[in-house]
């Protein structure tokens, strides 16, 4: 039975993360939500499957040290290196675990007419083919075209520039994209829905983009209404950050991305 009155536990190594949190502060506003920014321990993106395992085991620990109902690995890198041994950990600990990379594959291979899909994502990710193993698993015959792009993540994190220099980069990776003429593009980093525009503008309007936010939200919200953990008799809950790099600098990239206040809401955490 998960405890309604707990809050939310979502993690990413830094601000991308926050693009799932959005969708859920919308779709979710009576929930409380405790969100653990690993920014300290950024990027995730380039590192290896162990030490990506190692990492996200002692950050999902925390927010259930913390006392969660519910855990959401708002990362793709985590996701793809670590989602079976996070799952796991919450078992242990009676707390249901929400991913990313499953919904995003399902909802492209239903809207992508063509059957030609993309993914760009960070290196870690791609190279552990967890995208290519879910959109395989639909049944539907796909041409997939992976793109990793190591510079993206970094860009975005520090608060995106968007310089000539950016949009070269972010150029290179739509290139080989734009060759394969997928029509639909699943964005496999939480990070990369705040650089939407620039990609469609290199991509083309027809080309679908894919996130994970609203397809997680709907996911938390079926899995708590199933287990009667859902927050209610609120208008609005509460939204509170944990960071383990500068919470200045969280802080002020994550107002401007989350549209809402972190100011006051943040606390500054070692491990
Ligand atoms: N936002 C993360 C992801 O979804 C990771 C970016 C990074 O730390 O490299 O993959």
């Amino acid at each position: 039975m998960t405890r309604p009155e707990l809050p939310i536990g979502v993690f990413d190594s830094g601000v991308g993360g926050l693009t799932v949190l959005h969708e859920c502060l919308i779709s979710l506003p009576a929930e409380d939500f405790l969100y653990l920014g690993d920014s300290g321990h950024f990027p995730y993106g380039t590192k290896s499957a162990e030490e990506l395992r190692e990492r996200s085991a002692q950050v999902a620990g925390e927010l259930l040290g913390r006392g969660v109902k519910m855990l959401v690995i708002a990362c793709n890198s985590a996701t793809a290196a670590a989602g079976d041994e996070i799952r796991e950990l919450g078992a242990e600990a009676g707390v249901p675990v929400v991913t990313v990379v499953g919904p995003e594959a399902e909802i492209a291979a239903s809207i992508s007419g063509s059957g030609k899909v993309g993914v760009l994502a960070t290196p870690a990710t791609v190279e552990s083919g967890a995208y290519r193993r879910a959109l395989d698993s639909l049944g539907r015959p796909l041409t997939v075209t992976e793109v990793a792009a190591p510079d993206l993540a970094p860009i975005i994190q520090q608060g995106p520039t968007f310089d000539e220099e950016v949009l070269d980069t972010v150029r290179g990776y739509c290139q080989p994209l734009r060759e394969a003429g997928i029509d639909t593009l699943i964005l496999g980093c939480t990070h990369y829905p705040l650089v939407a525009p620039m990609l469609q503008r290199m991509l083309g309007r027809d080309v679908s983009l894919v996130t994970a936010g609203h397809a997680i939200a709907a996911a938390i919200q079926r899995e708590l209404a199933a287990s009667g953990g859902l927050a209610e008799g609120r208008i609005e809950g509460d939204y509170r950050f944990l960071v383990t790099g500068d919470v200045d600098s969280f802080v002020e990239v994550g107002t401007r991305f989350l549209q809402l206040p972190l100011a006051g809401r943040a606390e500054g955490i070692e491990i």
